[in-house]
């Protein structure tokens, strides 16, 4: 059953999605070398209730943290630790806030100090599949053309793409439906209209498409351990075309020329 949004619903959408963008935002200015996962948390967890929001991930299915953290070769759900971030590694910063009765949902992976080329071109192409999907995603097209459309993008790329996680549904809920995966036929799913809202949230490999997902049930890494990258928006479809609710600028802001 998929949930249509009155326009109401959807302004309601805004500020739960512009609080999760701010929230990425603040967790982007203490991403560097040695600086620990769990202190990401802290600082997210933190930052979402002085804003009058709720850590949506926090307990969610047995989940125990606010952020969903992605260093490397971990694809989503990892876990904050003490592990002390490098120079040259990649971390995923993906979180869920809840506010005003709705979820905003965003991801965003950043390069920690200074990274390799191969991994720079796997965060370059990976954002790019995400605004590949976004446009793919009109009213009167499938939820199909939008996998196909990101699957074409990366494939063509030499990337591979994760097929057992995808996008979805958001609204009161997290999760909804319909899904939205990262690869996929064109012309089939069901078909996109005004009102939908839903996540796009490619997750793309540089080596094979596999993944292993640890007996705790959550973190999910690739099996030949190469890097993955994962950028999410949530979106809502609006006068025909799916528009961004979340936002990259806040990021931008603090990232300044190292935004890429
Ligand atoms: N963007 C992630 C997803 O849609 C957020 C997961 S939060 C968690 O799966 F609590 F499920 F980890
Ligand atoms: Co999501």
């Amino acid at each position: 059953m998929i949930y249509l949004k009155t326009p109401e619903e959807i302004e309601t959408m805004r500020s739960s999605s512009d609080l999760v963008s701010r929230t990425i935002g603040e967790v982007a200015r203490w991403i560097e070398p040695g600086v620990s996962t769990r202190k990401l948390d802290t600082i997210a967890r933190e930052f979402i209730l002085d804003n009058g929001g709720k850590p949506a991930c926090l307990g969610y299915g047995g989940f125990p943290a606010t952020l969903c953290i992605e260093v490397n070769e971990t694809v989503v759900h990892g876990f904050p630790s003490d592990r002390i971030l490098l120079d040259g590694d990649i971390i995923g910063i993906d979180t869920v806030v809840e506010k005003d009765g709705f979820c905003g949902d965003s991801c965003y992976t950043f390069p920690v100090g200074t990274i390799s080329e191969e991994k720079m071109k796997l965060l370059r192409t990976t954002k790019e599949s995400l605004y590949v999907g976004i446009e793919a995603a009109k009213a009167g097209a499938r939820i199909g053309d939008v996998s196909n459309a990101i699957q074409t993008y990366c494939e063509k790329r030499g990337y591979s793409l994760v097929r057992e996680m995808t996008g979805h549904g958001i609204g009161r809920k997290m999760h909804e439906s319909p899904e939205v995966p990262n690869y996929g036929r064109r012309g089939i799913g069901p078909r996109i209209q005004n009102g939908m809202c839903f996540c796009i949230e490619p997750m793309v490999n540089m080596g094979s498409r596999n993944i292993v997902i640890a007996p705790n049930g959550w973190d999910c890494r690739t099996k030949d351990r190469r890097p993955s990258a994962h950028y999410e928006h949530t979106l809502a479809v609006i006068d025909g075309q799916a528009v961004p609710l979340t936002t990259f600028d806040y990021i931008k802001e603090v990232l300044q020329d190292r935004f890429i």
